[in-house]
């Protein structure tokens, strides 16, 4: 995308204005993952095409990367590509993965410089050479980072995801390596991508769309969800700090009755 078309989408993005305050750290979620939808819709509502949808949700993504960051969101999980998004029309298919390869080349140096550590949540195997590249060295050099944890599901599907942790452990009890009996929530997550991470505290699907899309399914068990009606692109900090509000007035029970 040239400097020029930058610039127009930029103008495109709606702009905050006002801006309200961050809830206490306290009262802020641990871990945020994002359902990054309607890109698409928000490109045909200005009669651009689908790539452009895409672009601009890339812009949307690098300001709420810096606003996490900001405010000392621990893990931030985002959807960028699904085991299913492969099935979207080969042309669409082709620009997203231009996309994200050109996001990794050129925001690296900066998410490394705050100190942000990058794992890809997905099999990196179905990647073209160029793109499984950028995105391992994406891995490898952030890996030790000790600021935000930004995880970026690709070719991602949550019923995979658990499917591999069963096989998974099956095998550890075949080799002799771990017990039927020890077999628990905490042995689970240690098999998921995400091992190591609190489980997702707010979800956030854009759009208006009011469904999980096999994301994160074992991570999300007592997340809060909030489905915000406007488009990925049209996601912006003074949003996000909205959405942060309404979770921190949540009351968060995990199954129990409240006690006082
Ligand atoms: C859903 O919108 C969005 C996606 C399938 C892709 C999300 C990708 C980005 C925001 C681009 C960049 C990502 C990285 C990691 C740089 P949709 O196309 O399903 O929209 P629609 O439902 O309106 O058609």
């Amino acid at each position: 995308m040239t400097n020029d078309a930058l610039k127009i989408l930029r103008f495109f993005r709606k702009k905050g204005k006002g801006e309200m305050e961050v809830p206490p750290l306290e009262k802020r979620p641990r871990h945020i993952a994002f359902i990054m939808d309607g890109n698409g819709r928000w490109a045909q509502k200005r009669s651009l095409p689908r790539s452009a949808g895409h672009a601009a949700g890339t812009e949307a993504l690098r300001e709420i990367i810096r606003a996490c960051d900001e405010f000392k969101i621990e893990v931030m999980s985002i959807y960028a590509f699904s085991t299913e998004n492969w099935n979207r029309p080969q042309e669409e298919v082709n620009a997203l993965m231009k996309l994200i390869t050109k996001y990794f080349l050129s925001e690296i140096d900066e998410l490394h410089e705050k100190g942000v550590r990058i794992k890809i949540l997905g099999e990196l195997d179905r990647f073209p050479g160029e793109q499984k590249l950028a995105l391992q060295n994406a891995m490898e050099r952030t890996k030790n980072n000790q600021g935000l944890k930004l995880n970026i599901a690709l070719n991602y599907g949550g019923r995979a995801e658990i499917v591999r942790a069963v096989k998974s452990i099956s095998q550890k009890c075949i080799n002799g390596e771990m017990k039927i009996e020890n077999i628990d929530y905490d042995a689970v997550s240690r098999e998921m991508y995400t091992m190591g991470d609190p489980d997702v505290d707010l979800l956030i699907r854009t759009s208006g769309d009011m469904r999980l899309s096999n994301f994160l399914l074992w991570q999300t068990w007592y997340a809060e969800i909030i489905f915000n009606p406007i488009y990925w692109p049209d996601y912006n900090r003074q949003t996000l700090i909205k959405d942060l509000n309404e979770y921190a007035m949540r009351d968060r029970r995990f199954g129990r009755v409240k006690t006082k």
